[in-house]
Formats: C-alpha cells, sequence, structure tokens
C-alpha cells in the first residue's frame, strides 16, 4: 500500500484538447501527478515509463484500445487517486439530417467507451478515490438540433447515478459536472453564440482539477457551473 504522503496518480481520459488538456495542465500546476490520453496523445515505447504531464495516445473509440491501455498503466500504477472523463464530441443538427451511423458513432465515443473505461479502471481505485463525469446543460434540459448530444448527456448523468450509489460502499466518489458554455472548439462554428458569454477553457480548467484536492470525506456528487448570462 502507499504511504499516505504519496500522491497517486490521475488519468485524465481525453487530455487532447479543450477542458481536458486545461484539466491536465492544472492538474500539474497544483503539484499531482497526473497523466492524459487522447487519439492526438504521444505514442509510448511499450518499455517506456509514464511521465506526468504528458497526453498519451489512445482512440477511444476503438473499444478493444480501452483495455489495453488501462491494462499497460496497471502495471506502473497499481493504484490511482482519481479519473477525469473529459473525452467526448458534439452532434448538432435536426433529427431528420442525424444518419444512424452518425448517431451510432456519437454514443460508441461519449457512452460506450466511457462505459468500458469505467469499468476496466475500477480495480485500480481504492477507497477515497474520484470518478469525475462531464455531463452538460444538455444532461438536464432540451436543445433544438442536439437530440443526440442531450441523449448521451442525459445517458452520463444517469449512468453516474446509479454508479454513485454502486460504489459508495466503496468508498469511491462519483462527482457528476454539468458545464454550461466553456469555449472550446465544440462551440466553433455554431452561429448565435457568443465567445465572451462563454467561461474561458482555462478558468473551467483550474476549477475542474481543484476537485482533486479534496478531503476523502467529502462527496460532491452533482455540480452545475454556469457563465454569467446562465444557460446560452
Ligand atoms: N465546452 C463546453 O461548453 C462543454 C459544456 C458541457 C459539456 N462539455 C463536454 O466536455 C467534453 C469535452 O469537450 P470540450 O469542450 O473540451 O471539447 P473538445 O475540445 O473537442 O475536447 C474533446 C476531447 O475529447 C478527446 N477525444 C475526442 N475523441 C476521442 C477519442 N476517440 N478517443 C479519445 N479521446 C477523444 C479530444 O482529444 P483528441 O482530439 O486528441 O482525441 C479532446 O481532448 C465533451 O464531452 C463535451 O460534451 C463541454
Amino acid at each position: 500500500m502507499p504511504s499516505s504522503k504519496e500522491i497517486l496518480p490521475i488519468l485524465v481520459a481525453g487530455a487532447g484538447s479543450g477542458i481536458g488538456k486545461s484539466v491536465l495542465e492544472n492538474l500539474n500546476a497544483i503539484g499531482q501527478n497526473a497523466i492524459g490520453i487522447s487519439r492526438t496523445g504521444i505514442e509510448r515505447e511499450s518499455k517506456s515509463p509514464f511521465e506526468f504531464g504528458k497526453n498519451y495516445h489512445c482512440n477511444l473509440s476503438r473499444i478493444s484500445e480501452v483495455p489495453e491501455f488501462v491494462s499497460s498503466l496497471q502495471k506502473q500504477f497499481p493504484i490511482l487517486s482519481g479519473v477525469y472523463f473529459t473525452f467526448g464530441n458534439g452532434l448538432f443538427k435536426p433529427v431528420e439530417q442525424i444518419t444512424l451511423e452518425e448517431w451510432n458513432a456519437h454514443f460508441v465515443l461519449n457512452l460506450n467507451s466511457l462505459f468500458v473505461l469505467t469499468k476496466e479502471i475500477l480495480p485500480l481505485l481504492k477507497p477515497g478515490a474520484f470518478l469525475c463525469y462531464l455531463s452538460s446543460t444538455a444532461g438536464y434540459q432540451g436543445f433544438p438540433e442536439s437530440t443526440a448530444y442531450c441523449a448521451s448527456r442525459h445517458a452520463i448523468a444517469g449512468f453516474a447515478k446509479a454508479l454513485r450509489e454502486e460504489l459508495k460502499p466503496k468508498g469511491i466518489r462519483v462527482i457528476t459536472v454539468y458545464p454550461g458554455a466553456v469555449y472550446t472548439d465544440i462551440w466553433k462554428g455554431r452561429e448565435g453564440f457568443d465567445q465572451d458569454d462563454m467561461i474561458p477553457v482555462d478558468d473551467f480548467g483550474k476549477w475542474l482539477a481543484t476537485l482533486s484536492t479534496l478531503p476523502d470525506a467529502v462527496y460532491p456528487d452533482e455540480i452545475r457551473l454556469l457563465p454569467r448570462k446562465g444557460i446560452l
């Protein structure tokens, strides 16, 4: 078992850009030991160790890559302090324009891989660990041209609600954050929204990183976080 002073690693799943990239940077800045994964992460030689602060390759839409990654991580780090699930994408179109392929691909990334990663990572978590999921305002409210996105964000919220109850006896905390608009690539090209009305991504990442510093006995369950104007 690690000593109480040892800083256990944190995994940021989806650290290539946007919120996840910022969380990884801000975890580093506050002295946490974090590593990231995403499609654009660096390829690691199988024998070279993971280094804190770096983002490694793992395409979470390729479900078979998930157990492979977790087993390589577990060889170096048998216990994690927590995981941020910051990967995902948007699918914003009128419902009749969404193809079944687009719908399925959206759910494979946003939900199936989240389920598989959760399942694979659980053996690395001990009492006091945390799992932090990002839902959205679209996880509790509907928006036009957002059926797939609203459905996947509601599903993440439901998944996390049930998992929270399941993991309480083990002392593992499940935190769902419902962010309002945070300015990242997900907003680029969407008309009718102004960047100045949104939370700057680094402000959001700074705040999200602090969740890793909560005392073990503090159990935030659901957090709604909005920009000044509220829901855009
Ligand atoms: N921005 C907002 O206003 C907002 C509000 C509420 C909720 N959210 C949610 O927050 C999450 C992050 O969004 P964001 O705004 O930060 O958007 P983003 O900049 O597009 O970030 C998406 C993240 O997911 C990773 N990713 C995408 N496909 C992946 C794959 N197949 N395998 C592994 N990683 C993958 C990306 O890295 P790579 O490109 O390197 O793979 C990147 O790190 C999304 O789930 C989004 O729904 C965002």
